[in-house]
């Protein structure tokens, strides 16, 4: 798929804030610093679309990015870090989760995770509550540029073995880099064949 349009919308802490529309949207969410705003500038094309920084807790709102005016990419904030307050935590939280369970345009989920990292709790558990929730995911492993092949591949066997520790089916797993743009191809087929299916 050709991304011949992309543009900012608005930012919002509601989900019932966000864009009047009944398009469908794509959500990017995981831990912070995980790289969410640098993928959705590399499926893009777009280095500054959405904001990226080196230290963890950049994004902080839902952020809405129209694309080819048919369809929106949504940057979510990361969950997890550790450093900000409790209070700040928790709410952003239930921005997150408030707009997973009631937003009725969210179309998919892309739930990301740094591919060098052994299977974290945290996010092990936010993948069974989606789970439980009935909320369709897949998962994107990020950060393939900092491995070997040999690495990743042990790294992602590792990871699914531990899903299906508790998960029947694995879910569509995706390999990405934003530096290298591996990856993209994929995951923009992915979201096309989803808008084709949308529309039958
Ligand atoms: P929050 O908004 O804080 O939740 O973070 P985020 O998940 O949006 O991460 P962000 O895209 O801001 O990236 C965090 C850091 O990781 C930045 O320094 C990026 O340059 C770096 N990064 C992101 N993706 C990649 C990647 O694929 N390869 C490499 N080498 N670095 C990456
Ligand atoms: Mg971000």
């Amino acid at each position: 798929m050709d991304i011949k349009s992309a543009e900012f919308v608005i930012s919002n802490t509601d989900w019932r804030k966000c864009p009047n529309s009944q398009l469908p949207e794509f959500a990017f969410v995981g831990r912070s610093n995980v790289g969410k705003s640098s993928l959705i500038n590399m499926l893009t094309n777009r280095k500054g679309l959405a904001m990226t920084s080196s230290k963890p807790g950049k994004t902080l709102l839902i952020n809405h990015f129209l694309i080819n005016n048919k369809w929106f990419l949504v940057d979510l904030p990361g969950y997890g870090y550790v450093t900000q307050s409790k209070t700040i935590r928790q709410n952003l939280k239930e921005i997150i989760r408030n707009y997973m369970l009631y937003r009725q345009q969210m179309t998919n989920l892309f739930v990301l995770i740094d591919c060098r990292l052994a299977p974290q709790q945290i996010d092990i558990e936010f993948i069974t509550w989606l789970g439980e929730k009935e909320i369709p995911f897949c998962i994107v492993f990020t950060k393939i540029d900092k491995l070997s092949k040999g690495k990743l591949t042990e790294n992602i066997d590792f990871y699914k073995q531990k899903l299906l520790e508790t998960w029947e089916e694995l879910p569509p797993i995706f390999i990405t880099s934003a530096q290298t743009a591996e990856g993209k191809t994929e995951l923009l087929n992915y979201i096309e064949q989803i808008l084709k299916l949308s529309v039958l």
